[in-house]
């Protein structure tokens, strides 16, 4: 496999992806993205970080930020413990690090937040450290590549890839060659229909050679999911409408939310407010369990018993933080307003 990661980097230069993030070398920049593009597609992942840069343009802007403005410049973009994390790696770049980002793995991997995946792209991309990154894409090329049917979600196949990927990079532009291998995992070495007449890697792949391409990678046992029920509540009074902020650790920690409670069963009825109005439901996909929702509004004239929680104008309400399954219940409330108002006669 010795020409294996020339010919790598060689195609990254004629068909690789531009992105932006690809131009700097600015720990910091990279950092922030390399992090939004662990939950996001690309697209989105670009207007984030672009966002997040506007509005936290260096380390001592996130560092110095309350908690919430970094909250509310993440909101959507789920597993918020990522956003928290964020703002304790700058705090704490600040006051161990003298403001700067280590280059090496090992120092890069005491940030708050910060794993194998993270601090070696920072290592890659920023410093030009050769290691190789390891990410969902790349584990898929590398079992094909070897024809390995070692379950890929088992940590023994990561270290034995992450390993390879190690002794193919050295001596090579580590940039261009974990990019490259990325775009060809995101692009070519698709999981379905793999383009293997188009990929640079196809004479030395054993998954090729031997027609099994479309049967690797291989996973292990597959989680089995919880579903569980919950019921929300719009609760508003003219004071606006009825919220309250998470405790920092957790599910959803630091956001806000409106009052919800957990059911036993698919069907049962809301326990609390049983006159308020059915708006609709949803699902929401966490790590660890599917939540299916439903929606019910009703105007209240005092606080029901749901601690620390508040009225706000609806003026004041886009300004909090709200995690996306939360913004999609304003909508199911606030769609037939807009249809009625639309159909209002001028
Ligand atoms: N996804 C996450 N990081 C990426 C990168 N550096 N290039 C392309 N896709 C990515």
């Amino acid at each position: 496999m010795q020409e294996m990661a020339s010919l790598v980097t060689e195609w990254l230069g004629r068909a690789g992806r531009n992105m932006p993030w690809r131009n700097t070398r600015d720990p910091y920049q990279i950092w922030l993205a390399e992090v939004i593009l662990q939950q996001t597609r690309i697209e989105t992942g670009v207007a984030y970080l672009e966002r997040f840069l506007q509005r936290f343009p260096s380390l001592e802007a996130l560092a110095g930020a309350p908690q919430d403005e970094v909250l509310k410049a993440w909101e959507g973009l789920g597993y918020y413990s990522r956003a928290r994390n964020l703002h304790a790696a700058a705090a704490q770049l600040l006051s161990e690090f003298g403001g700067k980002f280590p280059s090496s793995v090992s120092d890069l991997l005491r940030l708050k937040g910060v794993g194998p995946y993270t601090a070696r792209a920072i290592a890659s991309f920023a410093f030009e450290d050769e290691v190789a990154v390891l990410d969902g894409n790349v584990m898929r090329v590398v079992s094909r590549l070897l024809g390995s049917a070692a379950p890929i979600d088992l940590p023994a196949t990561r270290q034995e890839f992450q390993a390879r990927l190690d002794a193919w990079v050295k001596g090579h532009d580590s940039r261009a060659f974990n990019h490259g291998m990325m775009d060809i995992g995101a692009t070519i070495c698709t999981p379905t229909m793999p383009g293997c007449l188009v990929c640079p890697l196809e004479s030395l792949c054993v998954a090729r050679a031997e027609g099994l391409a479309h049967l690797l990678p291989v996973k292990g046992k597959k989680l089995s999911r919880k579903l569980r029920f919950f019921d929300f509540y719009l609760l508003y009074s003219s004071d606006g409408l009825l919220i309250r902020q998470r405790s920092a650790q957790g599910l959803w920690g630091g956001l806000w939310e409106v009052p919800n409670e957990e059911r036993e069963t698919e069907s049962a009825a809301p326990g609390k407010l049983p006159e308020a109005r059915f708006l609709g439901t949803g699902k929401h996909v966490f790590t660890h369990f599917d939540m299916a929702y439903r929606v019910w509004a009703a105007p209240v004239d005092k606080i029901p018993e749901w601690t620390g929680a508040e009225f706000h104008s609806w003026e004041k309400i886009p300004t909090f933080a709200f995690p996306r399954a939360v913004l999609n219940m304003f909508d199911l409330y606030l769609a037939p307003l807009a249809t009625a108002s639309a159909q209002e006669p001028s």
